[in-house]
């Protein structure tokens, strides 16, 4: 059941539902409100065995307490511990204890969630903004509870089949010789791949919806050659413009009053990339229109993809930020600088970018309101996104287009995927990636992935193969860095190991693909905690390096430097594959119960549940020459196993439709098996056991 309340008078719409519910007057119960002239607070007490889900793009594990959380977009990075906030909002969070709660803050302002951190048996969610809804969902269990809210918030983004293909990044690539460059590398060595990201280097000073000319003398030419080696070109896009006469974009936006202002009505002005910006309002419907039909200029010259980026919005320095970090420089220069004066100089500079302060400085017209960016900050980057994705649909409204954002909140996951921003080549990075993708999907974001290998800091090889073997399991997988050591997959010893992962990916995408397309159609489940198919089990309930993935499979990645094994708790029977390519890998059954499993460095497991099907195919060097009605079968059958297969064309927006899903079944029938299946499809045991 879901309950809507709703506190003051919001006078924003966030759009972050989409079902219509009634008000219940009141307060919401259980949660004990309390109300200050500054803030709204809402606390509950927390039994020991309560664990908290959900709460998106954050830091710590699964189960979120002991720690406190901030919903305020922010461009920051390094990921350390301390951090109580990303890069995104996402205000959903579950109770799971005696009773299944689930909480949803609709608000667009900065929420604090403070989940046993000042007093290990309380929750206390706080929140500047008076006027909000709150909607509290009740379940018989937690998986309902996250059904129940994604039906409320709406079918997340669906993108195309290729954007579930391998890509490569790197905040460094200058020009076409570079990129061309990284694909020979990639199909000299059999390592299959879709997508080559192009970062700010590809812009004319930085400036969106341009190419310099000197980098890529012909860029359609060039998009046209790539997409003949079945490669997409995902140019990024920020969201700051920057002043400059004579640049279009600017010029236009400047004309037309699409830029936020200042108070006294001026264009505000923030530093970023380029220098000297201006934001556009995408808060404003005219205005998001305008930004989001720019985006024209590359899908005509043959662009499908983009990655929208810095839309916190992320602010280097304000013209008054920099104003002031002057002042202080001549007023304490030539002085004796003491403890505080010295330190006080420090924090100006080093508090210059991303201040809280700057977002105070600046106006929204929502459509005739005038809004303070402050009270709707965290819908920023969300809008952005909107921008883009509706202008797509009125490009071509047949056709799925590739788009991720670096900042979202709770609705984006209707216009576009996540990556979780600039983490960095550490061990606890990757253990983070994997604690962090179910929570992200908790709320939607559906298509979501991490930089693999680490975007700041140098990599190790043994760190990119283990990332990598997580990351054939993510739906984004997308390898980006900015540091010195080269990252690709090809730059270390080991390259044959690095391709044989990379090729599982491919081969795994029957069954990768069809999950995810029946987790964004049924408000189904692609990654999610093994304690919400075992709520009873109290040490599944502590498990947080295995992750179910969709209906057949259990993960359960290396993530520790130097291991050669690990442990794993398997909750019921399961049939572990330890691979090391496609059809190099041994089976086992296992029971249920502690498992210690050696899993050398070029080898990753895969576990299947008792009487399920994995479904896989040949790899192959791109998506578009996967064959997805040529199938190989694992299962494992201790009577009879069935898997409702999804496949469709991967590019069309038509994909909702029953014939696009099959069924697939293994009967055991003494000592062989029977498979089932429709006379489209061809299927071939690899590894039926039971
Ligand atoms: C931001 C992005 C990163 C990108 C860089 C340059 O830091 O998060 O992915 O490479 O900007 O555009």
């Amino acid at each position: 059941m879901i309950k809507h309340y709703r506190l003051g008078h919001p006078s924003y719409e966030t759009n972050a539902v989409v079902e219509h519910i009634q008000i219940t007057p009141g307060t919401p119960s259980p949660l004990h409100y309390r109300q200050t002239t500054k803030e709204v607070h809402f606390d509950y007490v927390l039994e020991k065995s309560d664990i908290v889900y959900g709460l998106g793009e954050n830091l710590h594990g699964i189960n979120k307490r002991g720690f406190l959380y901030r919903s305020e977009c922010r461009d920051i990075s390094p990921h350390m511990e301390g951090l109580a906030s990303l890069y995104a909002a996402h205000n959903f969070l579950i109770i799971d204890g005696e009773e299944h709660i689930g909480i949803f803050l609709d608000v667009p302002g900065i929420v604090t969630f403070d989940v046993g951190h000042s007093d290990m048996d309380t929750l206390s969610i706080s929140c500047e903004n008076l006027d909000m809804d709150v909607y509290i969902l009740t379940c018989s269990s937690t998986k309902e509870i996250v059904r129940e809210f994604r039906k409320l918030i709406g079918q997340s983004y669906i993108p195309p089949k290729w954007g579930f293909g391998y890509g490569q990044s790197r905040f460094g690539y200058k020009n076409e010789q570079d990129i061309q460059e990284v694909l020979h590398t990639h199909h000299e060595h059999g390592i299959p791949l879709d997508a080559l990201y192009l970062d700010i280097d590809y812009m004319e000073r930085y400036k969106d919806f341009t190419i310099d000319k000197e980098r890529f003398p012909a860029f359609p030419t060039f998009v046209k050659k790539m997409k003949k080696d079945n490669i997409h070109l995902v140019p990024i896009i920020d969201a700051a413009i920057k002043i400059e006469e004579g640049y279009h974009v600017y010029e236009e936006g400047v004309k037309h009053n699409y830029f936020c202002k200042d108070k006294d009505g001026h264009d505000f002005i923030a530093g970023v990339w380029p220098g000297r910006c201006h934001f556009p309002d995408v808060l404003n419907t005219e205005a998001r229109n305008w930004f989001g039909d720019q985006y024209r200029y590359l899908l005509d010259q043959g662009i499908d993809g983009f990655w929208n980026d810095m839309n916190e919005p992320s602010i280097f320095y304000s013209a008054q930020g920099i104003d002031n970090a002057m002042k202080k420089v001549d007023e304490l220069r030539n002085q004796n600088l003491d403890i505080d004066s010295f330190f006080s100089l420090v924090h100006t500079f080093s508090h210059l970018s991303n201040n809280r302060l700057d977002y105070e400085l600046f106006y929204h017209n929502v459509d005739g309101t005038r809004i303070r960016h402050d009270a709707i900050h965290n819908q920023y980057g969300y809008h952005m996104t909107k921008a883009a994705q509706e202008a797509f649909q009125r490009y071509d409204e047949k056709k799925r287009f590739l788009l991720f954002s670096r900042s979202s909140s709770i609705g984006m996951h209707r216009y576009g995927g996540i990556w979780t921003g600039d983490n960095s080549s550490w061990w606890s990075h990757l253990v983070l990636n994997i604690k962090m993708m179910p929570s992200i999907q908790m709320c939607g974001f559906l298509y979501t992935g991490a930089d693999i290998g680490g975007f700041m800091e140098d990599t190790t090889e043994e760190l990119l193969m283990r990332w990598l073997q997580f990351s054939i399991f993510t739906p984004l997988m997308r390898n980006h860095y900015c540091s010195s050591r080269d990252q690709e997959a090809y730059q270390f010893k080991n390259t044959p190991a690095f391709r044989n992962i990379i090729e599982t990916r491919y081969a795994l995408l029957p069954y990768v693909y069809s999950e995810f397309m029946k987790a964004a159609l049924h408000q189904d489940f692609y990654f999610y905690p093994i304690a919400f198919d075992y709520p009873q089990d109290s040490i599944a309930r502590e498990c947080e390096m295995q992750l179910f993935l969709g209906d057949s499979i259990m993960i359960a990645p290396m993530y520790e430097q130097n291991a050669t094994g690990r442990y794993v708790y398997l909750p019921e029977d399961m049939l572990c594959l330890t691979m090391r390519s496609l059809k190099d890998f041994d089976a086992i059954q296992l029971p249920k119960g502690h498992h210690y499993l050696p899993v050398d460095t070029h080898e990753f497991t895969i576990f299947i549940r008792k009487n399920k099907i994995l479904v896989m195919g040949d790899s192959a060097l791109s998506t578009a020459q996967l064959d997805d009605t040529s199938l190989y079968i694992f299962a494992y059958v201790e009577d009879s196993a069935s898997y409702s297969y999804y496949h469709d064309d991967g590019y069309s927006t038509n994909y909702d439709v029953d014939q696009n899903t099959t069924q697939i079944s293994v009967c055991k029938d003494g000592d062989t098996y029977h498979i089932d299946h429709p006379s489209s499809i061809h299927c071939q045991a690899l590894c039926i056991m039971g």
